[in-house]
């Protein structure tokens, strides 16, 4: 073997042949665990990205929960459109000089070649599929509610991330003062049911004839002046002038607070509406600010706009809890019937911090497995374990355990940690006269029951069972 290597390898040569002494071909060591742990490096989140643990199950749940329970109550159904669409839904419907399509939004070439986006927004979607799905035809206006993740390349900060979720609703295919109202309720409960006191900042936009000539207006002023004006600002006067309204910066601030108020350039039309929408919030009982610079950063709206805050809290645009409006034109902008529409969205991070930091969340839902934990001693109970575990599930009875400990002791550390009030005991013993103990974590009791018994005694048991601290 080691010559014909030598013979292949070597070309015929006049000179006198040496055979070629092989080096021992050197066997890459195994690497060792810990050398692949020291050679990789460990993986960060993106920026602005964060994960959900198991440590804020329970305001994600209630969240979740509560926005169902909500939407169910006003009649609004679930719809889920996908994280990635055609770029140009949203180019087209948000609008091209706006900060989310300008900055924000998360475009590539996918591999086909198209442009493609991830969803800065559910209300493009919603629409696109409203259009697709023939929902023009289902009796209107059609409700529907939405919950998920969304993408925006913002600079990260309190309360701004790149990935964050919002709950929304849009009612389609009618236009009513009371729907305005209605989607404001709706959200305005949400945030009522979890303890947060939300404030309504509010005002309108009008049609596009009212804006047209509020816009003659309102480059007249921001013209005169273009030297206080942040530099995107400038180029906004000519691109998109009513963006100058929703600048963060705060060179601009003052210019903006002192600009021409858009109510004051409302026809007859517009202005009866928007009266009415007030009225509807008044019956209902919903206080409201009119904020006369409140336009919305988004290029679909017309009519109502309005914003959500916590009270007291309400000074930065990052601080706001949701927002939406009226958009009567964006089915037709893209390509359906002319169809009118209205919805809101609210930022759950944004919410879900206020809770986290509450010290009274009455309104959190609890963890329902945590009364009762199952502890096992010896081979054959760790068997019997397992199947007396999925007997109880199957009756409704959630049962934490670790079937991975031996340890009686370690396996009572777990159940007090995790706040069981009651742990059930299988040793030896008890597998062969089949029964189990019933301990009561609290007062220590222990009773023996009947395994055959265990499901009904332990329901009766737990439903007394007040929670542990
Ligand atoms: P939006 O005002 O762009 O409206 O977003 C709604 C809410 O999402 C904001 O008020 C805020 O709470 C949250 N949010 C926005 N950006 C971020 C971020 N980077 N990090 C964390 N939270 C954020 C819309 O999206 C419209 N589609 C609402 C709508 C529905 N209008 C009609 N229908």
């Amino acid at each position: 073997m080691k010559t014909k290597i030598a013979q292949k390898k070597k070309p015929a040569s006049t000179k006198k042949k040496t055979v070629e002494k092989k080096k021992p071909v050197k066997k890459p060591a195994e690497p060792s665990e810990s050398k692949i742990q020291k050679n990789l490096r460990t993986i960060s989140l993106l920026r602005g990205m964060k994960d959900i643990t198991p440590k804020d199950e329970l305001y994600w749940r209630t969240a979740y929960h509560k926005a169902e329970e909500m939407a169910n109550a006003y009649g609004f159904e679930f719809m889920e459109t996908p994280a990635l669409e055609e770029a140009v839904l949203f180019t087209r419907s948000l609008g091209k000089d706006t900060d989310v399509v300008d900055k924000e939004m998360y475009v590539f070439e996918d591999r086909d070649g198209t442009r493609v986006a991830l969803r800065p927004e559910w209300t493009a979607g919603a629409v696109r599929a409203y259009i697709n799905h023939g929902m023009q035809s289902l009796p209107q206006p059609v409700k529907v509610w939405n919950y998920g993740a969304i993408f925006r390349h913002d600079r990260p900060q309190a309360g701004r991330f790149r990935q964050f979720h919002q709950f929304g609703c849009e009612t389609i295919g009618q236009r009513h003062p009371c729907l305005d109202a209605e989607l404001i309720l709706v959200a305005y409960n949400f945030l009522k049911d979890l303890g947060i006191h939300a404030n309504v900042n509010i005002n309108s936009i009008g049609n596009l004839e009212d804006r047209q000539n509020y816009t003659i207006e309102l480059v007249g002023y921001l013209r005169s002046k273009r030297s206080y004006l942040c530099e995107n600002c400038k180029k906004r006067i000519n691109k998109n002038p009513l963006r100058v309204l929703d600048c963060k910066e705060e060179s601009c601030a003052e210019v903006i607070q002192e600009s021409p108020q858009i109510i004051e350039w409302l026809g007859e039309e517009s202005k009866t509406y928007f009266m009415k929408v007030l009225e509807c919030l008044d019956e209902l009982g919903i206080p409201y600010i009119l904020k006369s610079t409140l336009v919305r950063g988004l290029d679909y709206y017309c009519d109502t706009v309005f914003e959500f805050f916590e009270d007291g809290n309400e000074e930065k645009s990052q601080n706001a809890l949701g927002g939406g409006g009226r958009y009567d034109m964006l089915v037709e902008q893209l390509g359906g019937q002319p169809t009118p529409a209205a919805g809101f969205a609210l930022g759950l991070e944004r919410v879900i911090s206020i809770l986290r930091a509450k010290e009274d969340n009455k309104n959190l839902l609890e963890k329902p497995w945590s009364k009762v934990f199952f502890a096992q001693l010896g081979d054959q109970a760790n068997y019997k374990a397992l199947k007396l575990i999925e007997e109880m599930r199957l009756q409704g009875v959630i049962v934490r355990h670790n079937l991975a400990k031996a340890s009686l002791k370690g396996q009572m550390e777990t159940a007090d940690k995790l706040g069981a009030t009651h742990t059930l005991i299988l040793g030896q013993k008890e597998v062969h006269d089949g029964t189990i103990i019933i301990r009561d974590m609290d007062s220590g009791n222990q009773e023996i029951v009947d395994q055959n018994k265990l499901i009904a005694e332990i329901k009766k048991t737990i439903k007394t069972a007040k929670p542990r601290k």
